[in-house]
């Protein structure tokens, strides 16, 4: 029977859809250091994390029985995903399941801060009655300049243009354009285009500092700045300067360089006291829904793998997808990506009259995944045979 170790508190989902398909679920609240994961996998199968835990080489070495590893989550920082998948443990996350609750707060932002909301509800509270027009704006008819478009800029895009927005986006890669948006060629375009700009990239090392104080100073007059990806993608002294001019009538900033550990503690940045700017602590894809559909999407890609092999949208495995097996058993073999090892795979399942049904094969760098459906029974030769071979990182048979 598989067993799973779920940390940190996962939506109650995850355990459930485990459970559904009799893996055994041990439930705990906080995460665990690394003398303590070492001990609790021990005969654990399936590990389920958030950003807490730590899944280090030296827990991977002490934890033979591992098959795989969900980060329920977006990030995988948190797990050497190199030294897994050298350990044949597959890594999953959920790059996409919050990816709504991103498109809701930022549209929920564009609107706060064109009609100056901020700063009538905080005058109100004070004991201010502050009933002006002055400054405050409808969306409709304005324009959205969204950078990257990736899973978030696009449904931005297309909710955006539901609220009448004209939108125009800018990626550094080649992207289809969804509904009436247009496409920017490059940043410069953009920001002299749009009234609102928000930043959707990706973390990629290149992005560090890729919006300063030049990219602020091209935007139009009283536009407003959103940054809802990356902390170290912007420079907020810079954004803090436009503020204090007036040049930016308002932002939202919800990722920052340096953020806090742990609730509670305390936070500083240049951007804290500004008019007109809403500051959140990272819950840009923080909801409810979002924690249900990460459990039901990180839980049901561990099934996936346990089951038939499936190692669709694995962070570190060679990708393939799969379905139920063709024959009565499936080879799912891991190996060092040198020449010959189909062939080699191929010679022993002949040798020992094993007929292929169906067979795929993915590479990855130095990582080879070759899944085999086979009609006929295995003996304990075939598999003592392809697990000893020189390049085998991992053998399991799916029957
Ligand atoms: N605030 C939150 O809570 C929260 C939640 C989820 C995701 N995020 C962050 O939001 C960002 C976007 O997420 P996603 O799922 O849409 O990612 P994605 O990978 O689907 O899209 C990113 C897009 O940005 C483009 N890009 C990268 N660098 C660029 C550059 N310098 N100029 C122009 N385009 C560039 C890429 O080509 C890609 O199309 C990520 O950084 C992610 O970590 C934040």
């Amino acid at each position: 029977m598989l067993r799973a170790l779920l940390l940190e508190s996962l939506h109650p989902v995850a355990t459930s859809i485990l459970r559904s398909d009799g893996v055994e679920v041990i439930t705990r609240n906080g995460a665990l250091d690394e003398a303590e994961l070492a001990e609790a996998l021990q005969g654990v199968h399936l590990l389920g994390i958030r950003s807490k835990t730590q899944v280090t080489e030296r827990v991977l070495d002490q934890a033979p029985d591992l098959l795989a590893v969900g980060a329920y989550c977006i990030g995988t920082n948190q797990i050497d995903v190199s030294a897994a998948a050298h350990r044949g443990v597959a890594a999953f996350n959920a790059p996409f399941s919050n990816t709504r609750s991103v498109v809701e707060i930022t549209l929920a932002e564009i609107i706060a801060l064109t009609r100056r909301l901020t700063e009538r509800d905080k005058a109100l509270h004070a004991g201010i009655w502050d009933k002006s027009a002055e400054g405050a704006h409808e969306v409709r008819g304005r324009t959205l300049g969204i950078v990257g478009y990736g899973n978030i800029g696009t449904q931005l895009s297309v909710l955006a243009e539901a609220l009448g927005m004209s939108v125009v986006f800018y990626d550094s890669a080649e992207k289809l354009s969804l509904g009436n948006a247009r496409r920017m060629h490059t940043l410069d375009e953009l920001l002299e285009a749009a009234d609102v700009v928000t930043l959707h990239v990706d973390g990629r090392d290149g992005n560090a500092g890729m919006f300063g104080a030049a990219q602020f100073a091209r935007m139009r007059e009283g536009a407003i700045f959103l940054n809802l990806s990356r902390g170290f993608v912007v420079d907020y002294a810079a954004l803090r300067d436009h503020v204090l001019s007036g040049h930016i009538a308002g932002a939202a900033v919800d990722v920052f360089p340096d953020e806090p550990k742990r609730r509670g503690d305390a936070f500083e940045s240049d951007l804290r006291g500004l008019p007109n700017v809403i500051l959140t602590p990272h819950v840009g894809g923080s909801t409810e829904e979002a924690q249900e559909a990460i459990g039901q999407f990180v839980s049901g890609k561990l099934l996936q793998y346990v089951t038939h092999g499936s190692t669709t949208l694995s962070v570190n495995l060679p990708n393939l997808a799969l379905d139920e097996r063709t024959g009565s058993h499936r080879l799912v073999h891991l190996h060092r990506n040198t020449p010959g090892v189909l062939a080699g795979i191929n010679k022993v399942l002949a040798e020992h009259e094993v007929n292929i049904e169906a067979q795929l094969l993915s590479t990855r760098g130095d990582l080879g995944y070759v899944v085999t459906d086979v009609g006929s029974d295995l003996g304990p030769d075939v598999c003592a045979t392809l697990g000893t071979m020189s390049q085998t990182i991992r053998l399991r048979v799916l029957s």
